[in-house]
């Protein structure tokens, strides 16, 4: 039986990229290395949670105490969530693909001379979105992230209301930030009652401190 605050607590987490099919060999996909989201799935583990951590293709391994489900496109991640419900915590940190080919081929597509395929995109689920808005079942603790490069705050509040969900972790980066291509993170934790401006952190503190964040949420008897 796990110990620590977050003990009892069923949490999701997504992480990584999605990859979307364009025929049996190619996809569309992007440069998400799941960093942020193995981390926090470890943090919340380690404060006593248990975590299924809905991943995309990553290097990262598999971390330990905590259940993996590796999914390739955005539905198969929406449907692996939706498997893993009742859940109390959502941290979704994944990039998903905001697009897919609408009809994905069977077969390898041939490579014609002068003709290109006409590759149709068609809208992926939104899976922060999709459990936000649930009216039944909706976990307790619902989380994202906004990566902005400009009005950071402003826009993670607005990105908070349209999705419905109860915090924004909104993600700096700006240029002056060093966040792309670096190992440290600048957030704001935007929820009901205001913000909190972090320090610079790396991704591992990241996960420890939004954990941490959680438990003492749960504490303090904010539990529905
Ligand atoms: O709308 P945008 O992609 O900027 O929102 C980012 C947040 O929404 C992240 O938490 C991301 O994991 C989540 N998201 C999602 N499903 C999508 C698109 C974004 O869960 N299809």
């Amino acid at each position: 039986q796990a110990a620590g605050p977050l003990a009892g607590k069923k949490a999701i987490v997504t992480s990584g990229p999605t990859h979307e099919p364009i025929d049996p060999v190619r996809y569309i996909a992007n440069r998400s290395s799941g960093k942020q989201g193995h981390a926090i799935a470890r943090a919340l583990a380690a404060l006593g949670a248990e975590v299924t951590l809905v991943s995309g293709p990553t290097r990262e391994p598999d971390p330990a105490g905590v259940k993996t489900v590796p999914i390739e496109s955005a539905r198969d991640m929406l449907a692996a969530c939706e498997a893993a419900l009742p859940a109390d915590i959502v941290v979704c940190a994944a990039a998903v693909a905001d697009w897919r080919v609408a009809s994905a081929a069977d077969q390898k597509m041939k490579k014609e001379a002068g003709a290109l395929p006409p590759l149709q995109l068609t809208e992926n689920p939104d899976i922060l979105k999709t459990l936000s808005q649930k009216t039944d079942g909706r976990p307790a603790l619902v989380i994202g992230f906004a990566a902005e490069t400009e009005k950071v705050v402003e826009h993670a509040t607005a990105k908070r209301a349209r999705k419905g969900c109860d915090w924004i972790l909104a993600n700096d980066v700006s240029p002056a930030t060093g966040t792309f291509g670096g190992d440290s993170n600048t957030i704001h934790l935007v929820t009901e009652s205001g913000t909190e401006d972090w320090p610079a952190m790396t991704k591992t503190e990241v996960g420890k401190r939004l954990a941490a964040r959680i438990a003492e949420h749960f504490q303090t008897g904010h539990s529905v």
